[in-house]
């Protein structure tokens, strides 16, 4: 990881740190998420997340393009991701086979799943223009985000499959 790298994710820690703080709205803490890694990451045209609610995955708070709405499990990067309850990291989008074009600027994209109390909440994405533009720093960075942000939220108040009414 590159020293730039490296203080770009502990500087996203520290201030999504900030923002949990007294808070546990999922929307609230998701949205902020949301602009905080389009403000502190560079060279990203979309940045987001799908949540689960009722089946599928749908989107949530975002920074970038209008996006597809609705995503079947196991449809795209990220029904993959959410699928696998794993990190995918695509390289060339235009090779994933059943990738899903929501912005054609997109290029290359990492999809992190959400989980809490061992349920999967949803996906955190991030696309760039960049090929190859995710490495295995980003995952870990944003899966570190991804944990704080799963641990910070009553995820009851969304709606999310497996937590109750929203
Ligand atoms: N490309 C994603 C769809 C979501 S957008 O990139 C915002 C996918 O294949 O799952």
């Amino acid at each position: 990881m590159t020293p730039q790298l490296a203080e770009s994710y502990a500087e996203l820690m520290r201030q999504a740190e900030g923002l949990f703080t007294g808070e546990r709205d999922p929307w609230a803490n998701s949205a902020n998420v949301a602009a905080l890694v389009w403000e502190l990451l560079p060279d990203l045209n979309w940045a987001g997340f799908y949540f689960l609610r009722g089946g599928q995955l749908i989107v949530g708070p975002f920074q970038g393009r209008i996006a597809c709405v609705r995503l079947a499990l196991g449809q795209g990067v990220c029904g993959a991701a959410a699928e696998r309850r794993d990190t995918v990291i695509v390289p060339d989008v235009h090779q994933y086979p059943g990738h899903i074009v929501c912005d054609a600027a997109s290029n290359s994209e990492i999809v992190v799943p959400l989980i809490a109390h061992n349920r999967l909440i949803g996906v955190l994405d991030l696309d760039s223009p960049s090929y190859g533009r995710f490495g295995p720093a980003d995952a870990l960075g944003l899966e570190a985000l991804a944990r704080r942000l799963a641990a910070s939220c009553d995820w009851r108040l969304a709606g999310i499959d497996g937590f109750g009414a929203g």
